[in-house]
């Protein structure tokens, strides 16, 4: 079983035989049964920093999806080797977006006339290969802590901003934080020929958002939001960007995972919160600050883990550790050369953004 007394004792002493070699990062939505052993937690963007600022580090251990992994990859030295406890760990979201989706993207806004005015702004939870046309085209990445101070950048070297793959923390930012209006955004259909806008619409539009989205947190409604508010009088509802817009709109504060820990550490005792967020964080965060007489609940009523963050369990986790301890490498994420140059390119200019 996960929590198998014998299993955290074998992980104890692989990571223990590993010592400086290993360096274990465990992203927020990441079981309990992992996160024990991870050396630091974070969102998606201290966890591409904190990667970069341990050279010494042989193996980066990366407790998390695939599109975490290869950036993590690409911000590191070269002798150092990111290790992916599970390759099947993907991301729904990331996989919304394919390499010649997108160049066939850039072809129409060029046939429209409107290429040239349009920067790329890639959310994180993207492949290497999208990062890297993000790069090629003057474009940053961005992840949900820092999507308006990206724009921000992106509005001063264009006109127009072609957000990619998750429309709602695109659209979110644009109306919540920008001060866009809806009408200013687009959808661009990667099914659909044109992605089914006219040149004119393309012409008007402000943010090209793509159509991509989560569906852990797609599942939020604003029923959800209307059902905690009359089970719970007072509650304060606070969920994260890749919700919905009307979610968004519904709720009473919005951010990453790692602004979403902090406004619990600063809550007052007896306040309510209903978090929509992925499961694991939740539960988590629930038992941790139940003693301070904080309530936490989920905000949906189904159950809402993120089931690829989720294959990486105990037994993966053992499995790798035990295979570095004993000189075997396994499951290393390895990013293109080519490929990595131009990642790079956009991912620094995400960790300079102001
Ligand atoms: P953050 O870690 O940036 O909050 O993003 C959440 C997420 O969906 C990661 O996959
Ligand atoms: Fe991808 Fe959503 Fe899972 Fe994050 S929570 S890894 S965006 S599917």
């Amino acid at each position: 079983s996960p929590s198998d007394p014998d299993l955290v004792a074998r992980a104890r002493a692989a990571k223990e035989k590993l010592g400086e070699k290993v360096f274990v990062l465990g992203h927020h939505y990441q079981r309990d049964e992992v996160i024990q052993f991870a050396d630091v937690t974070g969102d998606s963007f201290k966890l591409a920093r904190d990667a970069a600022a341990r050279p010494e580090a042989e193996y980066i251990v990366f407790c998390g999806v695939h599109f975490m992994a290869e950036s993590a990859d690409i911000l590191t030295t070269d002798d150092q080797k990111v290790v992916l406890p599970d390759l099947a760990a993907g991301c729904s979201m990331a996989d919304m977006a394919t390499a010649e989706q997108v160049a066939e993207c850039w072809d129409v806004l060029t046939e429209a006339g409107v290429a040239e005015q349009v920067v790329p702004v890639s959310y994180m939870n993207s492949s290497a290969d999208i990062k890297a046309f993000t790069g090629r085209h003057g474009g940053t990445i961005c992840t949900s802590s820092n999507a308006e101070r990206a724009l921000e950048w992106a509005f001063e070297q264009g006109e127009k901003v072609l957000f990619l793959p998750d429309q709602h923390l695109g659209r979110n930012t644009a109306v919540r934080d920008m001060g866009m209006s809806l009408e200013d955004c687009v959808l661009y259909n990667p099914h659909k020929p044109n992605g089914g806008l006219t040149a004119e619409e393309l012409r008007n539009a402000k943010m090209i958002l793509w159509r991509g989205h989560c569906s852990v947190h797609g599942r939020f409604s604003v029923d959800s939001v209307n059902d905690v508010r009359a089970r719970i009088p007072g509650v304060n509802v606070l969920v994260h960007p890749e919700c919905k817009h009307e979610v968004v709109a519904a709720a009473d504060y919005v951010g990453s995972t790692e602004y979403i820990i902090k406004a619990l550490e600063a809550a007052p005792a007896g306040s309510k919160w209903a978090i929509g967020t992925e499961l694991n964080l939740v539960r988590r965060l629930a038992n941790r600050f139940a003693p301070e007489g904080k309530e936490i609940v989920f905000l949906d009523k189904t159950v809402c883990f993120c089931s690829t963050m989720n294959r990486i369990d105990l037994p993966h986790l053992v499995w790798t550790l035990e295979s570095l301890a004993e000189g075997k490498e396994v499951n290393r994420i390895v990013v293109d050369p080519e490929t990595e140059k131009y990642a790079k390119l956009a991912l620094e200019r995400m960790l300079a953004l102001p």
